[in-house]
């Protein structure tokens, strides 16, 4: 059987995720996707490794009894927390969002030193760290949790004065200031992109996963032959574990007015 014509699975606490989908979608417009948003669970960002390995498992069961060819994580937390329990249960490729973060910071910093945004649970699972260390020893590396971003996404304060006040008071606490490159280590992040611009001025760069995941996905599929090779323009599902705001200002932001997220009870 042709698995080509198969959806790609994405995953995410909530919405966030959807900064790595429209990434995907760019490269790869002959793909389908399924996109679900675990939303009635978020945050992960403040809960345990087990409970975030039991709802990632939960949400990759439904995608995968939906037939998946492939499989995104776009959630930071996820990936820190389960990559390695769904690459082993899972058959089909699963790609996280740290390794392809963790290559483009590298390639990015001129002086050596990165400075890693994120989930209290991701900078709590070192995932970052060890990325950094087992592939770019050279590398120095610090990681901030930053808690109150999540919400401010969710909320739609995308560009806004209290978010460029909540940015630069976390980046208070840096110890190493001297960073040029900053990882937006959470998928809800690119859409406060504007608001990190404003207050780490423009020298520095944002380093997110979305186009490095997605060409990670577009070689895995040209390995192993698995493109979708109808032609035609992809189609997406979005499906969310609890309803959602009419008129989401996440989901507007890059996926329109006209999205319609179908409820998944897990
Ligand atoms: N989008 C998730 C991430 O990339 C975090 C959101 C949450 O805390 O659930 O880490």
């Amino acid at each position: 059987m042709d698995h080509g014509s198969l959806p790609i699975g994405v995953f995410d606490s909530g919405l966030g995720g959807l900064s790595v989908l429209r990434e995907l979608v760019a490269r790869l417009p002959g793909e389908d996707f399924l996109y679900l948003g675990d939303v009635a669970r978020l945050p992960y960002g403040s809960k345990s490794h087990a409970a975030i390995t039991r709802y990632a498992l939960g949400c990759v069961d439904f995608l995968a009894s939906r037939r998946i060819k492939a499989l995104v994580i776009a959630c930071n937390t996820a990936t820190a927390m389960a990559l390695p329990t769904l690459r082993e249960k899972f058959p089909f490729p699963v790609y996280g969002v740290i390794e392809p973060a963790v290559a483009r910071a590298a390639a990015a910093t001129r002086v050596g030193k990165v400075l890693v945004l994120a989930t209290p649970s991701t900078v709590r699972s070192e995932a970052y760290r060890r990325e950094f260390n087992s592939r770019h020893p050279e590398l120095k590396v610090e990681e901030l949790a930053c808690p109150l971003l999540v919400p401010l996404a969710e909320e739609g304060w995308f560009d806004h004065p209290l978010t460029v006040a909540v940015i630069k008071q976390y980046l208070a606490e840096v110890r190493e200031r001297d960073y040029d490159v900053l990882v937006l280590g959470c998928t809800h992040y690119p859409f406060l992109e504007s608001s990190f611009r404003q207050a780490v001025g423009e020298a520095r760069v944002l380093v997110h996963s979305g186009p490095g995941v997605a060409v990670e996905v577009e070689a895995g599929l040209m390995l192993v032959q698995n493109r979708n090779r109808s032609g035609k323009a992809g189609r997406l599902r979005f499906f969310a574990t609890d309803p959602l705001p009419q008129g989401q200002p996440i989901v507007q932001r890059w996926f329109g007015e006209n999205v319609h997220f179908e409820l998944v009870d897990l």
